[in-house]
């Protein structure tokens, strides 16, 4: 067989078999070559992982967090009944506990993505409760503290179906599609480690298992906040909160950190 038929052939087959597992995969692959001193595990550390020195005050302010007074408000909130009595917990498997580490997931019968924050709102409208602004407090502080009953639990977003594929072939598009100057890409995966305007950039992988956050210890974000900041110095239009755009790539970005331990919320610069 003349070569170029073969590698014709051989690059379909592979092409074929590309999906989210391979896309993981040659990222990781690709970190590990950009970044070969940094372990898997602490990519959830993002630039701490970067910086002995940064890395220790992180540690500094982790053990005495500045948010933990948002985060017991978080709790309270949680724990308020609603006007039935009922309480969150009472619309989650095992009372809300791991529950986190599977979300993003597609919903076959809704076709579309349910973020944790949507599972939320559905929680509060089947209790007879009005839905929470998607980007608020309130809805910081809930998913602060709701997530945090997943710490350690490994990320585990699945991608299963057709719907559900599309849906993350959507997210990785944008993902990987010019915004304005720059592809997300641009810089969370082709110039991992670098440094732009004095910061470090963090790798893909290991950014979406640790949100919310709160920005030098006080300001509470959201992942889908934190993408519209980098969407506005990238000058493009941010994608709107809760959209169809936002949710598919938090649904890639999330999946993109399967296998990595949850930890809700933490500290960021
Ligand atoms: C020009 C470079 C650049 C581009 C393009 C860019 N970012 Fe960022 N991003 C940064 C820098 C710098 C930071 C702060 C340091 C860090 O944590 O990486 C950051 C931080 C983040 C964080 C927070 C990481 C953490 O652990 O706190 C997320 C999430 C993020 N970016 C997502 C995105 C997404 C999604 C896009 C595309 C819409 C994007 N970024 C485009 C440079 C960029």
């Amino acid at each position: 067989m003349k070569k170029a038929l073969l590698a014709a052939i051989l690059f379909s087959v592979s092409a074929a078999h590309a999906g989210p597992v391979e896309d993981r995969a040659s990222l990781l692959d690709q970190y590990r070559q950009a970044l070969p001193k940094i372990r898997f595990e602490d990519y959830v550390l993002g630039t701490f992982s970067m910086d002995a020195a940064a890395k220790s005050q992180y540690d500094d302010i982790m053990s005495f967090p500045p948010f933990s007074v948002d985060l017991d408000e978080g709790k309270k909130l949680w724990e308020k009944p609603f006007g039935n009595g009922k309480t969150y917990s009472s619309c989650f498997d095992n009372g809300g506990k791991g529950i986190a580490a599977n979300y993003p997931y597609y919903d076959e019968k809704l076709h579309r993505v349910v973020t944790f924050e949507n599972a939320i709102d559905a929680c509060r409208e089947a209790n007879g409760e009005k839905a929470l602004s998607y980007g608020g407090r309130e809805m910081g502080l809930v998913t602060s503290y709701a997530k945090s009953l997943s710490d350690g639990a490994k990320v585990d977003v699945k991608v299963e179906g057709k719907g559900a594929l599309s849906a993350y072939l959507d997210g990785k598009r944008y993902y990987y599609e010019k915004h304005g100057k720059y592809a997300c890409s641009s810089c969370h995966v082709d110039n991992v480690g670098k440094t732009i305007n004095d910061e470090k950039i963090s790798m893909l992988i290991g950014q979406a298992s640790h949100y919310p956050e709160f920005i030098d210890g006080t300001e509470l974000t959201t992942l889908q906040g934190r993408i519209r900041q980098c969407a506005r110095n990238m000058g493009a239009k941010p994608p709107e909160l809760n959209s169809r755009e936002s949710n598919d790539l938090e649904y890639f970005m999330t999946y993109m950190s399967n296998g990595l331990p949850m930890q809700t919320p933490v500290f960021r610069k």
